[in-house]
């Protein structure tokens, strides 16, 4: 049996990743393959207990290792009980980040060392990585503004890592479109300023003669 497909969707806060996360799988659905979706942190019951420590507003924040190492966690888990498992029955899988957030997040903005990072990634991905990466690209403005209609629409309110200063998250755009440059044969970048339709055909553009 062929192994499915593996995609990841990255980028900074209100990128639009979710989006067009759940309209790719309508896509690919639709064009006969089985298909899941998935998210980080998140998709196991550890996955989202994570996600849960993540989100949560506390006084006592966790430093910038220990952060890493509870998305390491939950991502080990994902890969070993979700992801592979289903590759290996021919499914695909969508996942709505995965390890360049690491490298983009807990490197390039909290300034965590990328080469020892990217071993970490490795350990808890046992070298599992995606087969195609969209990165969604979109000025820092606009982003803050989606999130802030999200918030509005679902009536919640920012996280911990959502409110780091403008600095942080410019630095994290900078380093998702560093990381694309380094593996161009596995990186898509998307410009994430145009529509929601718009941004949704570029991407199955690149995907569709796979299909
Ligand atoms: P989101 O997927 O709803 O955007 O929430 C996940 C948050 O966690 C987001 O702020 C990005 C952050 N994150 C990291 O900092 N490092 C990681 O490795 C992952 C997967 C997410």
């Amino acid at each position: 049996m062929r192994r499915g497909l593996f995609i990841s969707l990255e980028g900074g806060e209100g990128c639009g990743k979710s989006t067009q996360a759940s309209r790719l799988k309508s896509s690919i659905e639709s064009a006969g393959y089985k298909v899941i979706l998935t998210r980080e942190p998140g998709g196991t019951w550890l996955g989202e207990q994570v996600r849960r420590l993540i989100k949560d507003q506390s006084d006592d924040i966790p430093c910038a290792r220990a952060e890493t190492l509870l998305f390491l966690a939950a991502r080990a888990q994902l890969v070993e009980k979700v992801i592979r498992p289903a590759l290996e029955e021919g499914v695909w899988v969508i996942s709505d980040r995965f390890s360049d957030s690491t490298l983009a997040y807990q490197g390039y903005g909290r300034g965590l060392d990328l080469e020892e990072l990217a071993k970490a990634n490795d350990f808890a991905c046992s070298s599992l990585k995606p087969d195609i990466t969209f990165l969604l690209d979109a000025e820092l403005e606009e982003s803050v503004n989606r999130r802030l209609e999200r918030e509005k629409k679902l009536n919640s309110s920012a996280d911990r890592i959502e409110l780091e200063g403008k600095e942080f998250h410019s630095r994290l755009r900078e380093g998702f479109k560093e990381l694309a440059a380094k593996e161009p044969a596995r990186f898509t970048v998307i410009d994430a300023n145009a529509s929601i339709d718009e941004v949704q055909e570029r991407i199955w553009t690149r995907l569709k003669p796979l299909v």
